[in-house]
């Protein structure tokens, strides 16, 4: 089976054959690329093929003609046809930090409405289980395996995760009509590239639903840090449909966090926001094209938010996300 060279104008270079896409041979070398869904669709895997050619393992689903014809691909969907070079960074924060397959219990689950509960894991003692917080993992639980944020922090003995229930979801059948306590699961993990980068610019974080969970983490752990001192603005936009579905209170000792909720649906005590998101933080935040943005939630919420902060001059690369995307 051919072997062809890969490499980076930002470093690395390594082989990369047969079908295993460009992600996952980086990943086999000791590098760590951009990713989030692994499956096409959420599009952070988004790199520039600056030479060679490639061939689609899968659809690329996140990219437009436009990106397509000006050589943009997805490392995820991708193997190299000849030798490549693209322009895809490592991100050596993530080095160390090791994918593994374990065992998890079932600690405690709690349900904070009928459609969103909070599931805590313990994993074995021996697991040595370590994560950069915003990461996520995958669940397996009879052989249907989907993704889940991790809404804890590394500091905690425990993995805590925040479950939305999807209308005929399996996973959510198993979730809200069978798991129990001390059940048996296996978890793979942790995976993903949306963890804290740029803390030198205001944070604007930007959830709908479930997609607080990692910012849950990510900010508790930044509250938890004797060395972090807090230099700029902290804000989160967080949007749910229903005023019920706004389950996390934030209480940090040493962060200044504004935290805006922002309902779509609300019912008639509603005192906060209304509308979407993207939207409400696009009025509000005064200048957002100098922020580090972190997305996370629905697909749509990211899309809409990456267009209108591109539209308002924000360059590419201060836009993080992680779309809930179907996981399989
Ligand atoms: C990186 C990542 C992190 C995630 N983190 C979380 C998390 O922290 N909390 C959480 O609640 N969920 C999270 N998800 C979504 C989760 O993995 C499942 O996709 C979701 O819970 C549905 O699984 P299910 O088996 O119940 O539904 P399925 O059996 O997969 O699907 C049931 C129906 O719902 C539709 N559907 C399934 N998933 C989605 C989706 N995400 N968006 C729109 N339609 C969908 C399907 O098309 C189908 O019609 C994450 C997904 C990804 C990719
Ligand atoms: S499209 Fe490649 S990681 Fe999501």
């Amino acid at each position: 089976m051919s072997e062809f060279v890969v490499k980076s104008n930002q470093g690395p270079e390594f082989e990369c054959g047969g079908d295993v896409s460009i992600l996952d041979a980086a990943v086999k070398n000791g590098y760590i690329f951009e990713y989030s869904c692994k499956t096409g669709q959420c599009g952070v895997c988004k790199t520039f093929l600056l030479e060679g050619e490639v061939i689609e393992l899968q659809a690329q689903v996140a990219l437009t003609d436009s990106q397509k014809e000006s050589n943009q691909i997805l490392t995820c969907c991708c193997a190299p046809k000849t030798n490549v070079l693209i322009n895809a960074e490592d991100l050596s924060a993530l080095h160390g930090i090791e994918t593994k397959t374990l065992p998890a219990r079932i600690n405690t689950i709690k349900k904070h409405t009928a459609d969103i509960i909070e599931v805590t894991l313990r994993l074995p003692p021996t697991a040595n289980f370590k994560f950069l917080e915003g990461q996520y993992l995958d669940v397996i639980q009879n052989s249907i395996r989907r993704s889940y944020s991790i809404a804890s922090t590394s500091s905690q003995k425990e993995i805590t995760l925040l479950i939305k229930r999807f209308e005929n979801g399996k996973m959510s059948d198993y979730w809200f009509n069978h798991a129990k306590e001390n059940d048996l699961l296996r978890i793979e993990g942790p995976k993903g590239t949306f963890f804290l980068r740029d803390d030198l610019k205001p944070l604007l974080f930007l959830a709908t639903g479930t997609g607080i969970a990692p910012i849950m983490s990510i900010l508790n752990i930044l509250d938890e840090n004797p060395d972090y001192q807090q230099q700029h603005s902290i804000t989160v936009y967080w949007g749910n449909r229903y005023p019920e579905e706004f389950v996390w209170q934030p209480k940090f000792e040493n962060l200044n966090v504004d935290f805006i909720q922002v309902c779509s649906k609300p019912d008639q005590s509603w005192t906060g926001e209304v509308g979407y998101v993207q939207d409400i933080a696009m009025q509000k935040q005064p200048d957002v094209e100098k922020c580090a943005i972190y997305a996370c939630g629905s697909n749509a919420m990211i899309q809409a938010a990456k267009q209108l902060l591109t539209e308002r001059s924000l360059p590419e690369k201060q836009f993080y996300s992680d779309a809930f995307v179907q996981s399989y």
